[in-house]
């Protein structure tokens, strides 16, 4: 792989997700990373992404540098020709390549600016990186996709080893808008496995079509909570009117009550979660989000492992 941005960067979702359930089995293989350096660079703050993609290189024994842009480094110019006399010190271009000298792969956390929709589609800030390193690329959640995050998730529902498991996949409130970004590459990756899926949110909140094509569809978060082995919760503001948060009369708040519509159904949130907003304290006490943070872990470690055994 020299790219992890999206499911299509990866040619067996089965045998990558079995391969970061090895590792979560045998996790520490010093040798396979010696050596090398992995550089993790955010635009955009994150608490799991970084600790865990870190450990997951500690573990395969690489080294590892992190740079948080606009607190460690310059201000980035994106635009092609731009003449640099403004406020911008360095040229993406250049700091790309350059981070990309000292590095054996980097990694880069870009999230939607929810202004313009063509924009945050188009992924400026991840297509720099991908034309102008010389190392391999991983997405550490980009505007449009959360590649790591979807196969840490896939790994999850895997290991309890229910057969076609039901995934009810819904929205749920939030005070701020949030990117599409966890919504659209879960669905993109849960296409890849045996399951039953069905996607619920309030009318308005329709995601960009081609995520979607192929899942079922319904308005009542009621309809698809029955019977559900995985509910997996999230909040995302509109695609259509883009970045807004729309006005929705209904209650989307998970709560025990709604939970025992489902087959004791597994509650799953990527974090951070906003307690008692997209569900309440009883329902993430009884959930499996932790395990779901610690999959991250070797979601990465099988990512990079893949990498590392390329490039090596
Ligand atoms: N789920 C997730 O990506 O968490 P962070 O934003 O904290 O990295």
């Amino acid at each position: 792989m020299k790219k992890f941005t999206s499911v299509r960067d990866v040619p067996s979702v089965d045998a990558l997700v079995k391969k970061a359930l090895a590792l979560k089995a045998q996790p520490i293989q010093p040798t396979v990373g010696q050596h090398k350096v992995l550089g993790l660079v955010f635009f955009n703050p994150s608490l799991r992404t970084r600790l865990s993609t870190q450990k997951a290189a500690f573990n395969l024994g690489m080294q590892c540098m992190v740079m948080n842009v606009g607190q460690d480094g310059w201000q980035l110019e994106m635009g092609e020709g731009t003449v640099m006399d403004g406020s911008s010190q360095e040229h993406i271009k250049d700091a790309v390549r350059v981070m990309s000298e000292y590095c054996d792969i980097l990694g880069v956390r870009t999230f939607a600016a929810l202004k313009k929709r063509e924009e945050d589609y188009q992924e400026l800030v991840l297509e720099h990186f991908l034309n102008y390193a010389k190392v391999p690329i991983i997405s550490l959640e980009s505007a449009t996709r959360h590649p790591l995050q979807s196969l840490a998730d896939l790994a999850t529902i895997a290991s309890f080893g229910i057969k076609r498991p039901k995934v009810a996949v819904s929205w749920a409130p939030h005070p701020k808008a949030l990117p599409q970004a966890v919504t659209n590459s879960f669905l993109e990756w849960v296409k890849k496995m045996d399951a039953e899926v069905v996607l619920a949110h309030p009318p308005g909140y329709e995601l960009e079509p081609s995520f979607v094509e192929g899942i079922k569809v319904v308005d009542q978060q009621e309809d698809a909570l029955q019977g559900a082995d995985f509910v997996y919760v999230k909040n995302w503001s509109s695609y259509r009117h883009y970045g807004k948060v729309l006005p929705v009369t209904e209650n989307w708040m998970l709560t025990p009550k709604k939970m025992t519509l489902t087959n004791q159904g597994r509650f799953m949130h990527c974090l951070p979660i906003r307690r008692n907003v997209i569900a309440t304290d009883e329902v993430i006490e009884q959930s499996i989000v932790y395990q779901q943070a610690k999959n991250r872990e070797y979601a990465a470690q099988a990512v990079l492992k893949t990498m590392l055994e390329e490039i090596s």
